[in-house]
């Protein structure tokens, strides 16, 4: 009576959460509709014993990396099978709104704000039909995780104040920088020493790719591809994370990363970049710091093994800590798919730390307790 008991449970279970029990990276992942996951470039939020996957809502075919809707929300308790929120963020019909019909919202990333009580998503915003050259930072706020999120603002970050660090001789240009060519080394020494921080610095700094990391004292960061994708920039977030501090600083000048995702594991600090190559995969970049200011010191590719080159055909977008598991730490990333936006895939996977680098490997299918053992 006991065992018919708990398979009839057992079933029902599965039947109402889902039958997912691993993470098959790279291949389509069903949600608890039986549809494919639609939340790309996304991050992961966990809030009263429940995950939030926030990411891009992607349509089908040209023009499907836009934001015709907004940001979807999915919410799941075991991190394998998730139920479609809906769009928690909406783009608006109004075409003078930043966030109208046609923009791009790339990257959402949701964090909690305990002062306020509030829940707060940033993104990377770009202005319809204007390319990427707005590179601007937006904030939207909710009294849920299910939204509905109300926009509030968008930034060009830091605008008039110097990185922590940067030196006084590099506040005025030495040189003529207009005159110089791009990528020729002179060039890429002007860019070091901040060219692009000095042309944008009445503007504001621009902000493409990025993501919001939340600290053990509670203070947050936007970690942003900034100087035309040159430079990552690391910028506190005031006691709401609403707006910025103007206390930032700057992450490998000239390194061209994108895709910044953070994790901390034993008082250090790790980060996990991709290269710049548009849609397509290329080979990631690790760092590590004691500081969330830096030094940051390059450790390499993470990835190992077969296709570690491009990263597994994937780009980076977040990395989350597993409830109850100590130091468990997931990789999520992208397999864009430009030609058709919707079918892009997802590729999480396990991170290693081994004396003090984080290393990443593929696995076909996974699970947390397959991982253990
Ligand atoms: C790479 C970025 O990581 C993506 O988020 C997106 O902005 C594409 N570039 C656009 O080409």
């Amino acid at each position: 009576m006991k065992l018919k008991y708990s398979i009839v449970i057992g079933f029902v279970c599965s039947f109402v959460f889902g039958q997912n029990k691993h993470f098959a990276p790279g291949k389509e992942w069903k949600d608890t509709n039986g549809v494919h996951i639609n939340a790309h470039g996304g991050g992961i939020l966990f809030a009263d014993g429940t995950y939030y996957w926030y990411g891009e809502f992607k349509t089908e075919g040209k023009g499907g990396n836009t934001a015709l809707k907004g940001v979807s929300c999915y919410a799941s308790k075991d991190l394998y099978n998730w139920k479609n929120e809906g769009i928690v963020l909406k783009v608006e019909e109004d075409r003078d709104s930043e966030i109208t019909k046609g923009c791009i919202i790339e990257r959402p990333k949701v964090v909690f704000n305990k002062k306020m009580g509030k829940y707060v998503m940033w993104f990377h915003l770009e202005l319809k039909g204007c390319g990427y050259d707005a590179a601007k930072a937006a904030v939207a706020i909710s009294d849920t995780p299910k939204g509905p999120f109300e926009f509030k603002k968008s930034y060009r970050p830091n605008k008039a104040t110097w990185p922590i660090d940067f030196k006084d001789k590099f506040k005025n240009a030495s040189i003529d920088e207009q005159t110089l060519k791009s990528w020729t080394p002179e060039w890429l020494k002007a860019v070091k020493n901040g060219m692009l921080v000095r042309k944008d610095f009445h503007k504001g700094q621009m902000s493409r790719d990025m993501t919001i990391y939340v600290d053990d004292d509670s203070k947050a960061y936007l970690i942003h591809s900034s100087e035309n994708n040159l430079t990552l920039h690391i910028s506190e977030l005031t006691d709401d994370y609403l707006d910025f501090t103007e206390k930032w600083t700057r992450v490998e000048p000239a390194g061209h990363n994108e895709a910044p995702a953070v994790f901390k594991k034993d008082g250090i600090y790790y980060m996990i970049t991709s290269g710049c190559t548009g849609w397509d995969p290329n080979e990631a970049r690790s760092f590590k710091s004691k500081s969330i200011w830096g030094p940051w010191e390059a450790l390499g590719n993470p990835c190992v093994g077969k296709d570690a080159d491009l990263t597994f055909h994937s780009q980076s977008t977040y990395i989350f800590s597993v409830q109850g598991k100590k130091d468990q730490f997931i990789f999520m990333a992208d397999r864009w798919n430009p030609k058709n936006p919707i079918d892009g895939t997802y590729i999480w996977l396990p991170i290693k730390i081994t004396e003090e680098k984080p290393i990443l490997k593929w696995f076909d299918k996974w699970n947390l307790e397959t991982l253990a053992n």
